[in-house]
């Protein structure tokens, strides 16, 4: 698309157009079309959820977890459907699941319904999606091919990266249809806002100088408890960084590397940005199991970098 486009026509541009247009290839697209139309029904899950939980909130717990399943489900469902995908590995599943025949082009990962725990909160929520053309136990350097995540918020939103292909937002209408917002988000080499996982009493040394910089140099703190909006923000207003460090206790940090932070680094990457374990790439890690965690800076190139001089210092 050209940069010449006006607003009028550019919320006119439905997600299936816009893929077509900027030449992500065809079985991929409807992949990403029918992954992202899940985010309908998820979404009516949620505000079913809520309604029951208004008036019971001492179910929460049960709630969530009937969410986070169904979710999973809805989700399954549609990929097995679509006849485009192979296996598919979930935050909610214990092992790889095989969908199709074999003869299947995709691999797909996805957390069903990250950050459940804030929907009595009513603060955003997502889904995250990796797509694969190979098993998910490699490098993800070497198997992705796309991401995806979506955000309910006030708003439904969606970004997906197709390989080499940049970053691209929408939003859902009033219709049901995803209309392209931003193409080809661009993020700074430097932002302004950082977002620190991890209690303050459990970090490292390392890890707590470079908060000390980050905070001398001004930067506001923006953290929701949400992996999905807190990425959101860094990506749509262009800069900033997200860190969940390793703890004293725990040297994986918290985060999943196939289902959570593969992905993200992927889209942050096609945006301009970088994403690490404080050493080594995000997608340079290799996948051995499910569960694998990984610390992780992720977001514009400067702080990203910066935290490895942090890190690597003395070492
Ligand atoms: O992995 C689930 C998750 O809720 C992420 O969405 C979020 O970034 C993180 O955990 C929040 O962890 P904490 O509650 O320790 O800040």
């Amino acid at each position: 698309m050209g940069e010449g486009i006006s607003d009028y026509t550019r919320f006119c541009v439905d997600l299936r157009r816009q893929m077509w247009m900027v030449g992500v290839e065809e079985e991929l697209r409807r992949l990403i079309w029918q992954i992202a139309i899940t985010g309908k029904y998820i979404s009516a899950k949620i505000h079913e959820s809520n309604r029951k939980l208004a008036g019971f909130r001492n179910l929460y717990g049960e709630e969530q977890l009937a969410l986070d399943r169904s979710s999973d489900e809805i989700l399954k469902n549609q990929l097995q459907y679509s006849g485009f995908v192979r296996e598919y590995a979930s935050e909610e599943q214990d092992a790889v699941v095989l969908l199709g025949k074999g003869r299947e082009k995709y691999f797909v990962t996805a957390d069903p319904l990250d950050g459940s725990s804030l929907v009595d909160t009513n603060l955003a929520i997502g889904t995250i999606i990796g797509i694969h053309k190979e098993s998910v136990f490699s490098r993800g350097r070497d198997t992705m091919v796309a991401a995806l995540y979506i955000t309910y918020g006030p708003l439904i939103t969606m970004v997906y990266a197709a390989a080499g292909l940049g970053a691209h937002e929408f939003v859902l209408n009033r219709e049901g249809e995803y209309v392209l917002s931003q193409e080809n988000i661009r993020i700074k080499d430097r932002g302004s806002i950082y977002s620190p996982g991890g209690l303050r009493k459990d970090l490292t040394e390392p890890h707590l100088k470079y908060l000390e910089y980050l905070e001398n140099e001004g930067y506001k703190l923006r953290y929701s408890g949400g992996f999905v909006p807190d990425i959101n923000q860094i990506l749509i207003k262009q800069g900033g960084v997200f860190t969940y460090p390793a703890l004293q206790k725990s040297p994986k940090g918290k985060l999943r590397l196939l289902f959570e932070l593969q992905p993200m680094a992927f889209i942050i990457e096609h945006a301009g940005g970088i994403a690490t374990d404080g050493r080594e790439d995000i997608l340079s890690l290799k996948v051995e199991d499910l569960e694998q965690r990984a610390p992780v800076y992720i977001g514009s190139r400067f702080e990203v970098e910066k935290a490895r001089e942090f890190l690597t210092a003395g070492t």
